[in-house]
């Protein structure tokens, strides 16, 4: 089996797509180890999280940068310290520059509470509520320099009823991040996806489309 993946989750808020993560590595499922967790915000809920699993927290406040260049590069330079193997998204806020996205190329993943290309951007689940969308869901995507915008690896699917508020619709569609995110993690230290051409290969055949959550046996 390969060495264990080294992961480093870049984080804003909450951490519940961090936590899910945390676990699937202490449970095995994934073959790897969070080696730190950078915040980007110093009250982001998620560092305590990161704090009870024991493990390394940095916080970098990006209002103490004079611009977006420079966050990014004293980022990559944090990141690169922990010699990471992956780097994973995990309600990251933040807009990345060219230099940092190509940097990681290849080895870098985002969540996005979408049907990825539909609603990018922010209010996702209001958004898909007022188009009066049948289905909605969440994917998870290599990262590019097109915000929201890398080539998807796997999506989930929920049907919209008509009961759905922004808040249930939400916390519908978060339940199929913590499948969906842990599941592409798992298939990234396996070795079993890769970003070639900007399309998405996985176990060794390009994707035409997204793979489905309803479509595959998944371990989570
Ligand atoms: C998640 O819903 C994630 O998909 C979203 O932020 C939330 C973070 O929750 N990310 C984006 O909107 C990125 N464009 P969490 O902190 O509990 O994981």
């Amino acid at each position: 089996m390969k060495d264990i993946c080294r992961l480093v989750v870049l984080i804003s808020g909450r951490g519940s797509n961090l936590q899910a993560i945390i676990d699937a590595c202490a449970s095995g499922k994934i073959n790897g180890k969070v080696v730190a967790v950078i915040s980007n915000r110093p009250d982001a809920d998620g560092i305590q999280r990161a704090k009870k699993a024991d493990i390394p927290v940095e916080v970098l406040d990006h209002t103490a940068f004079p611009d977006r260049e420079s966050f990014d590069h004293a980022l990559m330079q944090l990141i690169d310290s922990f010699s990471p193997d992956a780097v994973l998204l995990a309600g990251f806020m933040r807009l990345l520059t060219t230099d940092f996205t190509q940097h990681y190329a290849g080895r870098i993943l985002n969540i996005h509470p979408s049907r990825l290309p539909k609603f990018r951007g922010l209010h996702t689940h209001q958004r898909a509520l007022e188009a009066h969308k049948k289905t909605h869901g969440a994917s998870v995507h290599f990262v590019t320099d097109e915000l929201d915008g890398g080539p998807v690896i796997l999506q989930s699917r929920l049907a919209i009823k008509p009961e759905h508020t922004v808040e249930t619709l939400a916390a519908d569609v978060l339940k199929q991040e913590h499948i969906i995110y842990p599941q592409v993690v798992k298939w990234l230290c396996e070795n079993r996806i890769a970003l070639q051409n900007n399309q998405v290969i996985f176990n060794g055949h390009a994707l035409k489309t997204p793979l489905q959550l309803d479509d595959i046996q998944t371990d989570f």
